[in-house]
């Protein structure tokens, strides 16, 4: 088989915050710069060739001009009907991307998306079904699996370190402000459910490949929902209803009878050593992964402490922990599925991040919301390509 030689990369919303930071300058640029991706022969690569797509021909102008790019075009349908370009990658605000996503399949281009895939878990299916049918190579970013933390969190369970593992307790979360005093650092509507925003559409997916890679498949969802803050300001400096939810507090059951409890919140100040941290607790030991540093406990130094509120606590329980070495270069986590995916078009290697697990993400995100409405604990079935989907019930 002839590999090709360049690989045409259609980046849809490459003006957005996802577009341009992650995919574009630390992904597609770093990407072309070293000359393309290596290939499993480890000497042959495949140099990228993107063209920027949006609906402000001014803004991709000036995008191309500072990167040295010459092709642009806010006519998504020409760029899929050109021979030129094999993969179609989208970064759109969720809401604007199912619609591309189907041209894409229609068009028989490979398709790289952010998550998640679709706003509603029908769509999400439908979509993976459609790309099955119509064998198209699909992927679904998973990048919180490349941060250095939880590289770290997979090699210890892989070394069997934790034994059994009993339980995963994860905090994520930083305080967004609310835009009055000071900028809100993230774009306002993920404040606003009617335009697709909320903690839960947002990180659940990103919870659903977590678990699973790490942990175990989930099986059952209880999720409470709130919106703290209910009014914000927005990038024009007017106040807006916050009308999606901006905490989620659930706990997940896996299929190895793991119990995983996720706080993840835009309603918290920071008290952890980074914004994320995963502590999971194993017969043999215990670690806490955050995004860069992973610290274990290992059941011989685990120190004994007895409950006593009439004493000041002495012992300093934070030093009984010790970091995990880095052991290897982690590179940055977007440009690394980039090079993935592109090995998974030209040369078939494996890629389990498909719109299949963008699906189960979106499936989990459904059910927790479904939960919080209803107060109960919902089932998450398996899904599946071929038969008709089964509604999430109530048990
Ligand atoms: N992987 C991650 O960690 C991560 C983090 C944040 C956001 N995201 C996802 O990335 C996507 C983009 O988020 P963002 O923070 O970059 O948002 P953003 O608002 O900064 O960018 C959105 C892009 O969509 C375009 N757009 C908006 N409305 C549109 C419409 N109606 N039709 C066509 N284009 C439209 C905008 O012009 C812009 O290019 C979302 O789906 C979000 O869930 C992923």
């Amino acid at each position: 088989m002839t590999l090709p030689t360049t690989i045409g990369i259609i980046m849809n919303g490459v003006s957005g915050r996802m577009g341009y930071r992650q995919h574009l300058t630390r992904s597609i640029l770093p990407i072309r710069e070293q000359g393309g991706v290596l290939l499993s022969d480890g000497s042959t690569r495949v140099q990228v060739e993107p063209i920027l797509v949006g609906r402000d021909e001014r803004k991709l102008a000036d995008i191309a001009e500072r990167h040295g790019l010459t092709e642009y075009s806010t006519d998504l349908d020409a760029c899929l009907a050109d021979s030129r370009w094999d993969i179609y990658s989208d970064f759109l605000v969720t809401r604007a991307r199912v619609s591309g996503l189907r041209k894409a399949i229609d068009a028989g281009k490979a398709i790289y998306t952010e998550k998640p895939t679709a706003e509603s878990f029908d769509d999400a299916l439908d979509l993976a079904r459609r790309a099955a049918r119509a064998g198209v190579k699909n992927g679904v970013v998973h990048d919180k699996l490349f941060l250095p933390g939880l590289v770290k969190l997979k090699r210890l369970i892989d070394s069997g370190y934790f034994g059994e593992i009993l339980s995963v307790r994860g905090e994520f979360g930083y305080w967004v402000f609310e835009g009055d005093w000071q900028e809100a650092q993230r774009p306002s509507w993920n404040y606003r459910s009617e335009d697709g925003g909320g903690i839960v559409s947002d990180m659940f997916p990103h919870w659903s490949y977590v678990l699973e890679y790490l942990f175990g498949s989930v099986t059952s969802v209880y999720t409470t929902t709130a919106t703290h803050v209910p009014t914000r300001i927005d990038e024009n400096g007017i106040p807006y209803t916050a009308t999606a939810d901006d905490a989620a507090y659930a706990i997940f059951e896996l299929d190895n009878n793991i119990i995983a409890q996720l706080n993840s919140s835009w309603t918290v100040r920071v008290d952890r050593n980074e914004l994320v941290e995963f502590q999971v607790d194993g017969r043999l030991g215990s670690a806490v992964a955050g995004l860069f540093d992973c610290r274990v406990q290992h059941r011989s130094v685990t120190p004994r402490p007895t409950w006593n509120p009439d004493l000041r606590e002495t012992h300093d329980y934070r030093a009984d922990w010790s970091l995990v070495p880095d052991n290897a270069t982690i590179d940055n986590g977007f440009k690394a599925q980039w090079e993935q995916f592109i090995r998974h078009v030209v040369e078939g290697a494996p890629h389990p991040f498909d719109f299949a697990s963008g699906a189960r993400g979106v499936q989990l995100a459904e059910a927790a919301l479904r939960s919080a409405e209803s107060g109960r604990r919902l089932p998450v079935p398996e899904i599946s390509l071929d038969v008709p989907q089964r509604e999430t019930v109530a048990l």
